[in-house]
């Protein structure tokens, strides 16, 4: 809800109140963003003016206690006596970078505001403020947006920078050198500021740290929103936990180089600040011209770090998520990269699509290498024409065998790059992202194309367009596998404008391919996670999280990303161990636990399971299947009661008549403490059962300990154990359990963990990395 007063503004959610007034020499004075409130008056809550601060610059002199370095607004100037990290750095027509805006007017729209160039949350039931401000003395515009999702407790901004002097005038075009989405002031309360940074196969683990005094800066400037530092950020209260406390979250609708500032001020005030990185950034801004920021997303939760996930989580799933995807239950898919690489052709593909279609795999996926000269990284990018050794019969035919199967077919691109060893590059090396008089620096020995230029747009428009209908295509995964290192485009005249370009010219490709087929899900990847923001989940439903699948690793990273993104949005597949990246050794249970707290898949080569690992894989998916529109859209939470070095994650149907719980173990020590599980948001008087999910033991794990365990001794490397080993699993332990939903808040003990050599099927035998599902039904009774 949005209510205009005589001089302020309330935003009102379910849960939250924003509120900010015009004060008497026209600048926007923040007054509360927290727990929602409905007292009329806001001097509770009004940051005080009683004292001058020695050394303050005052805005007017009949006023000296007003003076902005010591104010929280909603937007600031330069040179108005306002020392912290402004919103904008503007030149000005009088070439100096002092601004004054003020406020002109208000108008209340219903719905959101939609841009043209970039995306935007969407939603009916959504309401925006549109306020304007003017400068001074000159005929320069702002124009802030409020857009309030009252059910999920988020509130966006955005402005809107409009040069409207006379196009007559003999004025230079104003130069914008800095311009953030939002800024957002409010008093310290012992903020720990968490981040999501990372690098290559590390993307998203979280940092936490007390804010100390000056500005702390997460931002990106490899043209993508980047696996070094996520856009979205969280400050919650020192005491803040899972479950309790105020914490506040901030995102960027943007996939390109971002910034978000946290300054912690002398005087104890934090400003945070969050839109398109200054860093080689320049717009030009001529007479009758307007620039529009991306979106920024706030949201606030006196319930804790949990509270802000599941209302991000709502938000992306409602008013971001679009297509017929929408809210739609993922497939499980099966993808042919980690299991080949480069080395496929049809009769592999074959062999390996008719075994994932027996796993149970509803998608499969055809990776890197199926077009062109793509036979390692060095070649192929930037051509669309099918190799014929590979698919002598075309995609098209295979696609079809494939959906002959009983499988849909999804097709891995990687549009934005080119190799220098391409058809594309020979015809078009004006296409390739370069500085003239410099050599090119390569990133898997790929230069990035140049998406400033509209014939490149539609050059890609066209060759991924026609591919899709030709072979018909319903998955798509969009790659995009280097950082951009120059900024540079020969049809700019001014080069700060390269990166924003390059991404309204990615934006288009993306609405111009998927707008006309929205039927296809879309999953991005960049590298991994090198671009998991919400800008790209306005196009594609869901995104590759990592390279790394192994599920230690996974468990950070999947993790991280849960604070700002729901499970819907997070690729996690199931890959060979030991792993690719970490050589580590994880049971098969372990992979596939942590691979179901987001979009399933199998990413192996299928052909050295045995038997007993294809039986439990297809008792993986089924489980999958059976449980999937929980694990996709339940409500998802990290719990903290777990041991030292345990993960509990839980996810709760909306209806709170189920729940699975995922238990982590991490490494195992000697006489493990006693484990229990807790499931909160269940009702707290309904009965419900509680049951492990079995899981399959593998005789080997016990290695020489298999005398102990079974009543003749082998050789434990020898052809008997190695085949029965193949046919063979102990049985796992199952617990049972009945309790209100009050018990399973407060908490189950579980059986004890091994301790000693033995086997019993009451000890629950875990071991390094181990873990189990619980699954939670609510009972008739
Ligand atoms: C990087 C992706 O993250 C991988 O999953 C795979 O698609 C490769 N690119 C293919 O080159």
């Amino acid at each position: 809800m949005i209510e205009q007063g005589e001089n302020g503004f309330r935003l009102t959610t379910e849960h939250t109140s924003y509120w900010f007034e015009v004060t008497k020499f026209g600048h926007l004075e923040h007054l509360y963003y927290g727990p929602r409130v409905n007292a009329q008056s806001p001097e509770g809550v009004r940051l005080k003016r009683t004292a001058y601060i020695g050394s303050s610059i005052a805005y007017d002199p009949s006023d000296e206690m007003y003076c902005p370095d010591q104010m929280c607004l909603e937007w600031s100037d330069n040179g108005r006596g306002d020392f912290r990290r402004l919103p904008m750095e503007l030149k000005m027509p009088d070439g100096s970078y002092v601004t004054d805006f003020t406020y002109q007017g208000a108008e209340i729209l219903s719905g959101c505001a939609p841009m043209e160039s970039l995306p935007t949350a969407y939603g009916q039931d959504a309401e925006t403020l549109k306020i304007t401000l003017k400068d001074t003395s000159s005929e320069i515009y702002i124009t802030l947006f409020y857009t309030v999702f009252e059910k999920c407790d988020v509130i966006t901004r955005r402005m809107v920078l409009e040069n409207r002097t006379d196009p007559e005038s003999p004025n230079p075009p104003i130069s914008l050198r800095r311009i953030s989405s939002m800024m957002l002031d409010i008093p310290n309360r012992n903020f720990e500021l968490r981040t999501f940074s990372g690098g290559w196969s590390r993307e998203t683990h979280m940092h936490r740290q007390t804010l100390m005094s000056g500005i702390f800066e997460n931002s990106s400037t490899t043209g993508g929103s980047s696996n070094r530092h996520n856009a979205g950020f969280l400050l919650g209260e020192g005491s803040a936990s899972e479950q309790n406390g105020l914490v506040y979250g901030f995102n960027l609708i943007y996939s390109g180089n971002h910034c978000g500032t946290v300054e912690l001020t002398p005087h104890d005030l934090i400003r945070v600040t969050l839109g398109i990185n200054p860093h080689c950034f320049e717009w030009n801004l001529a007479a009758g011209e307007k620039f529009e920021t991306p979106e920024a997303v706030m949201t606030c939760s006196n319930r804790g770090y949990n509270g802000v996930s599941h209302q991000f989580h709502d938000f992306i799933n409602e008013h971001i998520i679009r297509g017929d995807w929408k809210k739609k239950e993922r497939p499980v898919l099966f993808n042919n990269w980690e299991g080949c690489f480069f080395d496929f052709d049809r009769k592999k593909l074959m062999g390996l699509a008719k075994d994932a279609k027996e796993l149970g795999a509803e998608l499969f996926v055809l990776d890197d290498g199926w077009f062109g000269a793509r036979n390692s990284d060095k070649a192929g990018l930037g051509d669309y024409n099918v190799n014929p050794k590979k698919f002598p019969k075309g995609l098209k035919a295979f696609a079809d065998e494939i959906r002959a199967m009983g499988m849909e077919f999804g097709l891995w691109f990687e549009p934005e790059m080119v190799n220098e060893d391409s058809d594309l590059f020979r015809a078009h090396p004006e296409y390739a992202v370069r500085v003239p008089e410099k050599k090119p620096v390569l990133g898997r020995n790929q230069l990035v194309l140049d998406l400033c230029r509209k014939e490149v747009q539609d050059y890609i428009i066209e060759n991924v367009g026609a591919v899709l209908d030709e072979a018909g295509i319903s998955y798509v995964k969009w790659d995009m596998n280097r950082h951009i290192a120059e900024g540079y485009s020969p049809i700019l005249t001014n080069q700060g404008e390269f990166y924003h370009r390059y991404m309204l010219g990615l934006y288009r490709v993306f609405r111009e391919i998927f707008e006309p087929r929205p039927h296809i899900l879309v999953e991005t990847c960049s590298s991994g996670g090198n671009r998991f923001d919400l800008g790209m989940l306005c196009y594609s439903q869901q995104i590759w999280a990592s390279d790394d699948t192994d599920p230690v690793e996974r468990l950070a990273i999947q993790g991280g990303l849960s604070y700002l993104y729901p499970i819907s949005a997070v690729g996690a597949h199931v890959s060979m161990a030991p792993h690719q990246q970490t050589l580590r050794n994880t049971p098969l249970s372990t992979r596939f636990n942590v691979s179901c707290f987001g979009c399933l898949g199998y990413e192996l080569d299928l052909k050295y399971l045995t038997p007993k690992e294809k039986e439990e894989i297809q008792a993986q998916i089924q489980f999958y299947k059976a449980h999937r529109r929980l694990f996709q859209y339940g409500v998802f939470s990290r719990t903290e009661h777990a041991r030292e070095g345990k993960i509990l994650w839980q996810c709760v149907s909306p209806d709170r008549a189920q729940a699975i719980v995922g238990f982590f173990q991490g490494v195992q020590h000697a006489v493990e403490g006693y484990d229990h599980i807790t499931v909160t948001g269940l009702e707290p008087n309904g009965i419900y059962r509680i049951e492990t999910k079995a899981q399959y033991l593998y005789i080997n794990r016990f290695g020489g300990l298999m005398k102990h365990v079974l009543p003749v001794e082998l050789n434990p490397d020898g052809l008997i154990i190695r085949t029965a080993n193949r046919h063979f699993t102990l049985q796992d332990c199952v617990e049972v359990y009945e309790a209100d939903g009050a018990m399973l808040e407060a908490g189950i003990l579980l059986n004890n963990q091994f301790v000693g050599s033995y086997y019993n099927t009451q000890t629950r035998l875990l071991g390094d990395f181990g873990s189990s599902l619980y699954v939670v039904e609510k009972t008739e009774k």
